[in-house]
């Protein structure tokens, strides 16, 4: 119902569709999935092993407005911190950079292709196991949601940063997560689930990078298109029309560029 006020047309469609599904008995959503919210270690366990299958929205989104940032940086000593099975971490090499990637799931790192140019270490972003200033680069992408305290991961990032150092943030953007969007997954069981998250606000980013001597040099906030609008599961094969009127256009990443003072 986004567009009630602005597109006459648009509003009746989805009025009479959900007069159809609620009082006309259709079964299009008497589907019966099972999707609870699951703690971060079992839910990477369970995801790792269709992580990286195609399809993933946020993915879709995220990952060429990342690269672009990426694509201007200078090579260097470069951390991808909650890597995960190293999607980053292999672009990272493939720009030349020494790679260092750190996880908190085992099962996430064994998933990952292998990478020879990279080291792989289990390791929480909360003591992050590396040096003091001892990485040119930073990058976090995806997995500040599913931390509780913001401040202390950021405050850990910007620890092993050099000054003059670049980090690249990324995740899902609050507006997204506040209309219910979060880390939805399908295993290979065919079980389904949702990693436990935090919507962290623009605010609490802005404190965690003041407490860091983190300075800004972009906040990026792509939004959802056609594209990604077709990858909404369940969803954009039941209700195609009102799925493209319910994503698109909504910011759907926050992805930040800053520098350690
Ligand atoms: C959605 S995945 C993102 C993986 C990868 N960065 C990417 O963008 O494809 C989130 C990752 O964050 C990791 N993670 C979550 N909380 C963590 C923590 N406190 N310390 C280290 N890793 C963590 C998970 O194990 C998982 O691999």
């Amino acid at each position: 119902m986004r567009h009630l006020f602005d597109d006459d047309e648009q509003a009746a469609a989805r009025l009479a569709e959900i007069r159809r599904i609620a009082c006309g008995g259709e079964a299009v959503y008497q589907l019966g999935a099972d999707v609870p919210v699951v703690d971060v270690t079992s839910g990477y366990a369970r995801w790792s092993q269709t992580y990286d299958n195609p399809g993933n929205p946020l993915i879709h989104l995220e990952q060429p407005v990342v690269w672009s940032i990426l694509d201007a940086l200078a090579p260097g000593a470069a951390l991808d911190a909650a890597c995960g099975t190293g999607r980053h971490a292999r672009r990272l090499a493939e720009l030349g950079h020494r790679v260092i990637g750190v996880d908190a799931s085992p099962a996430m790192l064994e998933a990952r292709a292998a990478l020879p140019q990279a080291t792989f270490r289990d390791g929480d972003l909360s003591a992050l196991p590396l040096e003091p200033a001892s990485v040119d680069l930073v990058v976090c992408a995806l997995a500040l949601e599913h931390v509780a305290d913001l401040g202390r991961a950021i405050a850990e990032l910007s620890r092993v940063l050099r000054p003059g150092g670049h980090m690249v943030l990324s995740g899902l953007h609050p507006a997204a997560a506040a209309l219910g969007g979060a880390a939805y997954f399908q295993d290979a069981a065919g079980g389904a689930g949702v990693v436990e998250g935090y919507g962290h606000l623009h605010g609490d980013y802005l404190n965690a990078f003041q407490q860091s001597q983190l300075a800004i040099q972009q906040c990026l906030e792509p939004r959802i298109g056609p594209a990604e609008a077709a990858m909404q599961g369940l969803a954009t094969q039941f209700i195609p029309d009102a799925t493209a009127a319910a994503y698109i256009g909504l910011p759907g990443a926050l992805i930040w560029e800053l520098v350690r003072g």
